[in-house]
C-alpha cells in the first residue's frame, strides 16, 4: 500500500536547504526555525504506523534524515513529533489513521528547539522536571530494617501520573508553555503531584508552596491539549487540578491563581454571570496598583475594538438556581 509522508526537514549546517533559520529557540511559533518540506512516497502494510516510514524513508530513499526512536512500542518516549500539527508519538499513530487528503505531514514541534529534522532539544522538558524535585524526601525516622508501610488506597491517586513515559508531547502542545517558556509545564506538575500526595513524602507542605509561586499550577490555563495529547492518560491537567486543591487546603491562597478564582465564582454566585470589570483588579490584589496600571493597555486595546465589559452589572433571572448549585457542590464557595 502506498502512503505519502511530508517531512519537514531543517540542517542547521546546510546553508542552502533552509537559507536564514531563525533564532534557535522559539516559542513564540512564529519565531520557529525555517523548515523545507519535503515529500516521500512509501510502500508499506495498512497497519504500518508513521516510524515504520520514517524508518523506511531513512534506509531506502534518504540517509540523512534524522529521527529519534529506540523502542518502537510506545515505552521509551523518544519519538514524540509533531504529525499534522500535533505531538504524538510516530510509533503509535498509524499512517491510516493521521493521512489526511492522502498526506501525512510530519515535523519537529515548533516549541522546542531544533537539532536537525525531526530531533527536537529536550533539554527545556529535562530542566521543568529537575525543578519539581522529582524524589521523595524521608520522612523520619526512617523504618529501620524494613520497608515503609503505606496503604494502598493512599498509592492508587499516584498510578495515573507513574504511567508517564517522559516523551514531552504535553509540554510540546502546552499553550501556556508557547507564551511562556518558564511556565514549568504539564508533565513536571503532574509530576511533582506524584511527590506531593505521596504519604512518604516530607517536603509535602514546602512542595506546594513553591508549585503555588509564579510559574506555577496557577498558570495553566486548561486548554486541555496535554489531556488529548498524553500517549498514556496520565491527563496533567487532572493532577495539576488536585495540586491546586491540595495548596489551597494548605493555606496557600495568596497568590493571583487562587484570587481569580475566588473572584470568578463570587461574581458568578452573586450575579449568575462574570463581572469582568472587577475580575482583573480582584485577580492581582486591589491595593496591587503598579499591576493594575501594567494592564491599561490592553483595556485601551479592549476600549478601542468596542469589546469593553458593561459598566452596570446585572444579575440574572433564576440566581437562585445558581446559588443552590454552588450550595451542592459544597466547599470553600458556597
Ligand atoms: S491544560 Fe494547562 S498544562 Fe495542560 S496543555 Fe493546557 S495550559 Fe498546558
Ligand atoms: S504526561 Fe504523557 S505526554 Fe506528558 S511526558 Fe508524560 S507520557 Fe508524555
Ligand atoms: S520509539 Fe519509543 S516511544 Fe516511540
Amino acid at each position: 500500500m502506498e502512503w505519502t509522508i511530508r517531512v519537514g526537514r531543517y540542517n542547521p549546517e546546510a546553508q542552502n536547504m533552509a537559507g536564514d533559520v531563525g533564532p534557535p529557540y522559539p516559542p513564540p511559533y512564529e519565531a520557529a526555525p525555517t523548515k523545507v518540506y519535503q515529500t516521500f512516497t512509501v510502500d508499506l502494510p495498512e497497519h504500518a504506523v508513521v516510524l515504520d516510514a520514517l524508518i523506511d524513508i531513512r534506509e531506502y530513499q534518504d540517509e540523512t534524515l534524522v529521527v529519534r526512536c529506540a523502542c518502537r512500542s510506545a515505552i521509551c518516549g523518544s519519538c514524540a513529533m509533531w504529525i499534522n500539527g500535533h505531538a504524538n508519538l510516530a510509533c503509535k499513530s498509524k499512517l491510516k489513521d493521521f493521512t489526511k487528503d492522502g498526506v501525512t505531514t510530519v515535523e519537529s514541534p515548533p516549541s522546542m528547539p531544533v537539532i536537525r529534522d525531526l530531533v527536537c532539544d529536550m533539554n527545556p522538558f529535562w530542566e521543568k522536571m529537575r525543578k519539581v524535585s522529582p524524589w521523595l524526601e524521608n520522612k523520619q525516622p526512617v523504618p529501620q530494617g524494613e520497608e515503609y508501610r503505606v496503604p494502598n488506597a493512599s498509592m492508587e491517586n499516584l498510578i495515573q501520573e507513574v504511567a508517564c513515559i517522559a516523551c514531552g508531547a504535553c509540554l510540546m502542545d502546552c499553550e501556556s508553555f508557547a507564551i511562556n517558556p518558564d511556565f514549568t509545564g504539564p508533565a513536571a506538575l503532574a509530576r511533582a503531584y506524584r511527590y506531593a500526595d505521596d504519604p512518604r513524602d516530607a517536603r509535602s507542605k514546602e512542595r506546594l508552596e513553591e508549585y503555588s509561586g509564579p510559574d506555577g499550577i496557577w498558570d495553566c490555563t486548561h486548554c486541555f491539549e496535554c489531556v488529548q495529547r498524553c500517549p498514556k492518560g496520565v491527563a496533567p491537567l487532572d493532577q495539576i487540578l488536585k495540586l491546586r486543591h491540595m495548596a489551597v487546603d494548605a493555606g496557600f491562597t495568596n497568590n493571583p491563581g487562587t484570587r481569580h478564582a475566588d473572584a470568578f465564582a463570587e461574581s458568578v454566585r452573586g450575579s449568575g454571570r462574570l463581572n469582568e470589570l472587577t475580575l482583573l483588579p480582584k485577580s492581582l490584589g486591589l491595593f496591587n496598583i503598579a499591576a493594575q496600571l501594567k494592564t491599561l493597555p490592553s483595556a485601551f486595546n479592549m476600549l478601542r475594538a468596542g469589546k469593553l465589559p458593561p459598566i452596570i452589572h446585572h444579575k440574572i433571572p433564576g440566581l437562585e438556581r445558581i446559588k443552590n448549585i454552588f450550595k451542592r457542590v459544597g466547599g470553600r464557595f458556597q
